[in-house]
């Protein structure tokens, strides 16, 4: 069965074909980065408006790279949430139209299930149950997935996502926006016991994420330095920062992997692109003897084919969504589609 699979949530307009859930025929992927950069961050009403200007080209061109037309597509999905409203729904009511016109059936997505989904189509072998690290640009969770489409959230971030964090100390650096993948790269060439930063954790959940403290305690001492006329040395700030970050979210997935016992390990979401936290998550998957599965690197930023590849299993499922379709921005990855 081919998914058609359409993704606006943020600042990528995307599109892809996949079959059964594991096989993607091709992946189209509209980047609006280079406008948002000048701003320093997404700003949405702009990222509505080019979605609204790419979408239908990217759609047709992820038909065309594919070698199959409309006719072969069994099903649309389409990113509900989370996500910009505005970008959503532009994805969203694009769908409804050409489900309606074509007569196929419309399945909503949510995109951190979509990111988890990531992990089928490079993994072939690899079925629920497992547990899986979800840090992106908005969101930072542990999610225990039992099925397909039954997901359970172990732990969240009670502030700032680490993408977020990432991005934020960047710019606070001038590295330009999304900070997060220059930054990781400038890390590699510092020291990262340059620089003392708190790992804070959550009193009484020990399980889930802060990263706001260790954000403004990044920002103090480029103040600081600044007020007192002294240099950062950036790679070793970025490196230490990065430690960080990884360290707060390696210390709750560890523990969470042996408080469930999950025999599988999985991470997604952009920031699963990191390089010191794919190392360490390969630490971890070879000190406790359990296979960890995430997703390459041209599939762990946002993408469309992810969207399709999860939109099979919600499909499998008998989730369906009728014309009055609307973005639910507030749609909890646990819960059913409200
Ligand atoms: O999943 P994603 O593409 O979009 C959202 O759903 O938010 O994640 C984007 C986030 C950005 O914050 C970006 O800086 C971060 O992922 N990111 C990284 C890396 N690559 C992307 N953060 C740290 N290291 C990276 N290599
Ligand atoms: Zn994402």
């Amino acid at each position: 069965m081919i998914m058609l699979g359409i993704e606006t949530s943020c600042d990528e307009t995307a599109a892809a074909l996949v079959e059964d859930g594991r096989k993607v025929l091709s992946n189209v992927v509209a980047s609006q980065i280079e406008e948002h950069k000048i701003y320093g961050g997404v700003v949405p009403e702009i990222a509505s408006r080019r979605h609204s200007e790419a979408i239908s080209a990217v759609v047709g061109e992820a038909l065309a790279q594919s070698g199959r037309s409309l006719s072969d597509v069994s099903a649309i999905a389409a990113t509900c949430a989370p996500g910009l409203i505005g970008a959503l729904l532009v994805g969203v009511n694009f769908a409804k139209g050409l489900a309606l016109s074509a007569g196929l059936p419309l399945v909503p997505v949510h995109h951190l299930r979509g990111h988890i989904a990531a992990n089928y189509l490079c993994h072939p072998n690899l079925e629920p149950p497992f547990l899986c690290l979800v840090a992106s640009g908005g969101h930072s969770h542990i999610v225990m997935v039992h099925s397909y489409t039954r997901l359970e959230v172990l732990a969240r971030t009670r502030d700032d996502a680490a993408g977020e964090a990432f991005d934020k100390a960047a710019r606070a650096m001038g590295i330009p926006y999304p900070g997060g993948v220059e930054l990781d790269r400038i890390a590699e060439a510092g020291d990262p016991r340059a620089y003392a930063l708190p790992h804070p954790r959550v009193e009484g959940s020990p399980l889930d994420f802060s990263f706001s403290g260790l954000k403004t305690a990044a920002l103090n001492l480029l103040h600081n330095a600044a007020q007192k006329g002294q240099t950062v040395r950036v790679p070793d700030l970025c490196a230490s920062y990065r430690r960080a970050v990884v360290d707060c979210l390696m210390e709750s997935f560890r523990a969470a992997a042996l408080e469930t016992g999950a025999q599988r390990l999985a991470a997604a979401g952009g920031v699963s692109a990191n390089r010191l936290l794919r190392r360490e998550l390969e630490g971890l998957s070879r000190e406790l003897g359990r296979p960890l599965y995430i997703p390459e690197l041209s599939l762990c930023g946002d993408n469309g084919a992810m969207i399709a590849a999860q939109g099979y299993y919600e499909y499998q499922a008998g989730h369906r969504a009728g014309m009055g379709l609307n973005a639910a921005p507030q749609w909890e990855i646990g819960a059913d589609f409200p």
